[in-house]
């Protein structure tokens, strides 16, 4: 509670800050069950719709303002216990010099075709590259009083888009560029790796209290493959932010057989989606991490006793035991309405 008369939010580190969150990421008890929602900002939110009218997504990226406005809506109308910062996954790409298009997916104008493209990726330098970011951060970190998720795509899934050209139910070219040039893959992943721990350090350097790595695509690979193509790029990630002192989040789809292999990248905190009951998950992580998760997002869209009866169900399948923190296993769907997010948010609070 803010003394009487308080009128400006403390920035993240002074008293009166929510930092269930983090808590809850380090394996600590909390007094409420943090919650926050995969895809937050956009998406479902009229306000955010109203300013989609107006301008482009890549204009409200690198216009701080604006991207700033976004990340906060979500705080505001649905009381969750973080923001995350809205951007892309594909932006560190584009600043770096690739083409790409959002149509709304990402679209390559020349995606990948041999290794003679490595040549494009070159390293990112965060201070020139992506100063927008970095301002928006700034800009949020001294205004919201909840945690700031920074984030990024994850090696595998950046390397996806860069291949495919843009989406793809089966990643075909992108397994068969794995398996066919594993030289070439390894470097391509290294590269996507140097670039989103430049990326993620600065968002940390700038204001933000956690970082997410978001795996989206990885669910569609073995763990023979995952060990062998995919593990050094993403533990170099996780090692290459652990001085930061930061909770490190990471998160994948359809990824129940990985679990194992995820945890072993380094993370604190893994996302599971609804596919694996959290005490489950839990079995196959061990203690050492926190689990985020795991209500199907699709739940949101039944009336509003199912989704009191599947919010219960994942409340319990955790069993209380700390180092949980809410969330959806996906991001929200655009359909959702945003009154059942906010109802879902107290009901996980107790309220
Ligand atoms: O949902 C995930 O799997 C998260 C990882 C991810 C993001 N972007 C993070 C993101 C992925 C896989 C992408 C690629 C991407 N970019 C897609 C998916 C395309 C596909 O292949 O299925 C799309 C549609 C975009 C473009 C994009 N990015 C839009 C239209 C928006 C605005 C909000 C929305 O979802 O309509 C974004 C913002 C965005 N992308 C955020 C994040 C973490 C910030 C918003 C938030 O998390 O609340």
């Amino acid at each position: 509670m803010r003394p009487p008369g308080e009128e400006v939010s403390p920035a993240v580190g002074s008293w009166a800050v929510n930092t269930t969150l983090l808590d809850a990421c380090w394996g600590k008890p909390v007094e409420r069950l943090p919650v926050w929602f995969m895809r937050q900002a956009g998406r479902c939110l009229p306000e955010y719709r109203a300013l989609r009218e107006r301008y482009g997504m890549f204009d409200i990226f690198r216009n701080p303002e604006l991207a700033a406005e976004v990340t906060m809506q979500p705080v505001r109308r649905l009381g969750v216990d973080a923001a995350i910062l809205f951007s892309d996954i594909v932006v560190p790409l584009a600043a770096v010099g690739i083409e790409i298009e959002l149509q709304p997916g990402p679209v390559l104008a020349q995606p990948f075709r041999s290794s003679g493209d490595l040549a494009r990726l070159r390293p990112l330098e965060p201070e020139t590259d992506i100063p927008y970011v970095l301002d928006t951060v700034r800009l949020l970190a001294g205004e919201l009083d909840v945690p700031l998720i920074g984030f990024a795509g994850a090696p595998f899934t950046l390397a996806s888009y860069l291949i495919e050209g843009g989406s793809s139910k089966t990643l075909g070219r992108t397994k068969a560029a794995m398996h066919a040039d594993p030289a070439f893959w390894a470097e391509l992943l290294d590269r996507l790796a140097d670039i989103v721990v430049a990326s993620l350090r600065a968002q940390v350097e700038a204001g933000a209290s956690a970082v997410q790595v978001f795996d989206s695509w990885v669910g569609l690979l073995s763990p023979a493959d995952y060990r062998r193509s995919v593990l050094p790029a993403t533990g170099k990630i996780f090692a290459g932010l652990e001085d930061l002192g930061v909770p490190r989040i990471h998160f994948g789809v359809g990824t129940g057989e990985l679990l194992e292999l995820l945890a072993e990248a380094g993370p604190d905190v893994v996302g599971v989606d609804w596919r694996v009951p959290l005490d489950r998950a839990r079995g196959r992580l061990g203690h050492h991490v926190s689990v985020q998760g795991n209500l199907d997002p699709a739940v949101c869209l039944a009336p509003w006793d199912v989704v009191a009866r599947e919010a219960t169900a994942v409340l319990d399948a955790n069993a209380g035991r700390p180092g949980h923190v809410f969330n959806l296993g996906w991001g929200v769907l655009p359909e959702t309405d945003p009154a059942t997010l906010r109802r879902l948010v107290d009901f996980v609070h107790g309220e």
